[in-house]
């Protein structure tokens, strides 16, 4: 795993195998970032190699410069951080997304200098980038190929002016080591990630911290009426499991519930997905893995707030105890619920999750789930949904999320949709319209929503991260190809904005 340091040292005299200094994409090609601190003989010969390579500077351009007069590194690597006007969240995250793209332009390499920003501002961003974007899932490789496959970049320092008031590395090495677990387990396959070797991991990464953990077998699920959790769980040889985490700081400024989705395989059921649609389907426990991965994360970080996670684990399978469509099963809370397509599994188990949730009476409700693949239609596979019972709290998770560099977007939750979900043998069914089916999810987890102390409905807010949680294109940015950890910064973010 790739180490960082900060430094304040000249760039020009490092003694490191790289120097990484970033470009914009000006109107006649790259150009580097103001306050880029080299003797006017290297600027010049930069300058000239990106004229002479037509460089444009957009986002996810590496060039590769060898003996650049007047830099003692061998290897200067320039790359592009877009233009301001780009869609991207913020500068912050442009350089963020560059250092990504520069650390892994260095695999097998020992020593780098990152040199992006002009300023401390960025510094944080460029440490996240960088350990982000080194990021590596080589567990699995057989031995001829873990041989080959080289090492990511081992020491990186990244360059900062002046002291920093705050431990920006720290924060970022946490944060970063948050997103790197949530990305462990959504590539970890299926055979060997399941709801109890989920539990288990998270109970081995909890001990020694702030969090304690409570787990529940599918027993316990039943005496306590889960029957949505147990209802998926059911057709799979492999039980479902509960795992509540609580962090409990001293004065709390607030209490906040994450409910996660942890299919640890979506088969979808009876109603089977076509083969080609189950490939990823390791990836449906992403939102349980971030909400995990940013419970930890927040004790370490000593965040005062407290937070209760709950970790909907269950496996999506079609053993001959599987749910079928037309079963009617009892809900915590006491509701009932008609079973239509046993692929819309994952609002079941957040049904029980939301309920459990709202039984402690917390100030809000943040759930993450990959939940529909509406979501992907309507907002691709880079941007998360955010929905939710109060515009304020879905403005706030939707701005906590882009702040951390995570794309996120507001959708409605229009009355109407509910009546679609209207049931004529019980209480309510699971699915509705086909239309707007990121909506319709939302909505019916809407319904476990429970009444805070003063008899309105608990704040609630829902991410769908269907998108994102999963990239089966190439890597960009800080990136990788697999499991994002999409939503852990997000939650990081968002509980932050409460202390
Ligand atoms: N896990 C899927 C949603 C999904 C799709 C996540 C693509 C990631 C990428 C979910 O359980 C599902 O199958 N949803 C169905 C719901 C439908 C049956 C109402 C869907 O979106 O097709
Ligand atoms: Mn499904
Ligand atoms: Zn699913």
């Amino acid at each position: 795993m790739t180490t960082l340091t900060l430094t304040d040292s000249k760039i020009a005299s490092a003694k490191v195998d790289a120097l990484v200094v970033a470009s914009t994409a000006g109107d006649d090609g790259a150009v580097l970032v103001e306050g880029t601190d080299l003797p006017k003989n290297a600027l010049s010969h930069l300058r000239d190699s990106l004229a002479a390579t037509g460089a444009t500077g957009k986002a996810d351009e590496v060039v590769k410069l060898a003996a650049v007069p007047g830099v003692s590194a061998k290897l200067v690597v320039v790359v592009g951080t877009g233009s301001a006007d780009a869609t991207v969240p913020d500068a912050a995250e442009r350089y963020r997304r560059a250092a990504g793209t520069g650390v892994r332009a260095l695999v097998g390499k020992d020593s780098a200098l990152f040199a992006l920003g002009s300023g401390s501002d960025y510094a944080g961003a460029v440490a996240e980038g960088v350990l982000l974007g080194s990021y590596a899932f080589q567990t699995f490789l057989g031995e001829g190929k873990s041989a080959k496959a080289k090492a990511p970049l081992a020491k990186a320092q990244v360059h900062v002016k002046g002291r920093l008031k705050d431990d920006v590395a720290g924060r970022a090495k946490v944060v970063a080591d948050a997103v790197r677990y949530a990305r462990d387990l959504v590539n970890t396959p299926p055979n060997v990630l399941f709801p109890d070797s989920f539990a288990h991991s998270v109970s081995k990464r909890a001990d020694g911290s702030k969090v304690t953990l409570e787990v529940w077998d599918a027993d316990k699920l039943a005496e306590e009426g889960c029957g949505g959790i147990l209802g998926v769980g059911q057709g799979s040889a492999r039980p479902p499991r509960l795992v509540v985490m609580t962090y409990r700081p001293a004065r709390a400024k607030a209490h906040l519930a994450f409910v996660g989705k942890g299919i640890t395989f979506d088969s979808g059921g009876l109603c089977l997905k076509p083969g080609a649609s189950m490939v990823t389907m390791k990836c449906d426990m992403a939102g349980a893995a971030a909400v995990a991965a940013s419970v930890l994360a927040l004790a370490e970080l000593k965040v005062p707030v407290a937070v209760t996670g709950y970790l909907c684990l269950a496996e999506n399978m079609t053993g001959d105890l599987a749910q079928r469509p037309g079963d009617i099963v009892t809900m915590r809370g006491g509701r009932t619920v008609e079973i239509i397509n046993t692929d819309a599994e994952g609002r079941l188990v957040m049904a029980d999750g939301i309920a459990l949730a709202s039984e402690q009476k917390p100030d809000a409700i943040v759930d993450i789930a990959t939940l529909t693949g509406a979501c992907v239609i309507a907002l691709g596979d880079r941007t998360m949904g955010v929905m939710g019972n109060d515009d304020e709290l879905r403005e706030r998770v939707t701005g906590a999320a882009t702040g951390a560099g995570e794309a996120a977007w507001g959708m409605p939750l229009p009355e109407e949709i509910r009546g679609t979900m209207d049931s004529p043998v019980a209480d309510l069914k699971h699915t509705g319209e086909r239309a707007g089916g990121m909506m319709v999810a939302a909505k019916f987890l809407e319904e476990f929503v429970g009444k805070g102390s003063d008899g309105t409905p608990i704040k609630w807010s829902h991410m769908d991260i269907a998108g994102p949680a999963f990239n089966e294109k190439k890597a960009w940015g800080y990136t990788p190809v697999g499991g994002t950890g999409a939503g852990v910064r997000a939650l990081i973010q968002l509980a932050e904005s409460y202390a």
